[in-house]
């Protein structure tokens, strides 16, 4: 059975083509103004990948916070369930999932058979999410790709006492201007976001096998800091961002709610 999944994230729009287990084909597009738009261009772009037209696609199952804006879908599926169902079907064991994308960060506690426990989730603020960490690369005029390994050259700990997105930027701009080094400060904003995520594994007791998901899951710096803080380690899926979407390409099989 051929499926898709969408993913219409604040940032990204995400499309998986899925035929019984295998991802045949996949797209990431920038979500930019319009999400009908990008649902299309991934989903286009993605069947083209998997060498397939629509009329070859069962079904077709949205999800992300523009789900309900994907034209050429009926089903659409909460974020948390097709982040754990995506996860599950690439690490059979995952016990829970953090979930770092453009706009929100969240912790899925998942059971033994990996149905949604509990969850966590901050979506009120940028603080802590990849907004967060695009904006303070431009603060500090470094490439988001970057940040990563920049952040592997820091030889002093700084703490960065601003959660606040707006307010950290001041502070990044401050710390600039004493000459602290740029390496230092992404590892301190790193560490910011990893604290955030350990409060919400506290809160929840979730625990490992921890499986990461979402875009910042391709900064290392990010994997790093929260593999210390939480002092295990992470597993990666090989394409972090589309977990989702594969989520709701596998729903898309038993239908889902509306
Ligand atoms: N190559 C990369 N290196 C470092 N960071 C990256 C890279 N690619 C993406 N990111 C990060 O991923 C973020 C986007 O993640 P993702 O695509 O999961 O967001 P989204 O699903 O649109 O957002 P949300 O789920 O919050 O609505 C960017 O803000 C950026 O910080
Ligand atoms: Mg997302």
């Amino acid at each position: 059975m051929i499926t898709a999944g969408i993913d219409i994230g604040s940032l990204t729009a995400d499309a998986v083509i899925l035929r019984d287990n295998a991802v045949i084909g996949y797209k990431v597009v920038p979500t930019g103004a319009s999400s009908e738009n990008a649902a299309r261009v991934a989903y286009d772009a993605a069947l083209e990948s998997a060498k397939m037209t629509e009329a070859d696609v069962e079904a077709v199952a949205a999800t992300g916070y523009g789900r309900s804006s994907v034209p050429f879908t009926q089903r659409t599926i909460t974020e948390i369930t097709c982040h754990a169902v995506g996860t599950r079907s690439l690490f059979r064991d995952a016990a829970s999932v953090v979930d770092i994308g453009g706009q929100d960060s969240k912790v899925i506690r998942l059971s033994a058979d990996g149905r949604v426990e509990d969850f966590a989730m901050n979506d009120k603020c940028a603080a802590g999410t990849g907004r967060f960490l695009e904006v303070m690369a431009a603060a500090l005029e470094t490439d988001l790709e970057l940040l990563g390994e920049l952040s592997a050259r820091s030889t002093e700990r700084i703490r960065i006492s601003s959660t606040c997105t707006v307010f950290a930027e001041s502070e990044v701009v401050a710390l600039v201007a004493r000459g602290v080094p740029k390496e230092d400060i992404i590892r301190g904003l790193h560490e910011a976001i990893a604290e955030r995520i350990y409060s919400m594994v506290r809160r929840l007791r979730a625990a490992e096998p921890f499986v990461m998901t979402g875009g910042v899951a391709k900064n290392k710096g990010v994997v790093r800091a929260i593999e210390s803080r939480l002092g295990t380690s992470l597993r990666l899926p090989e394409e972090p961002q589309i977990v989702g979407a594969l989520g709701a390409a596998i729903m898309a099989r038993s239908g889902g709610e509306r």
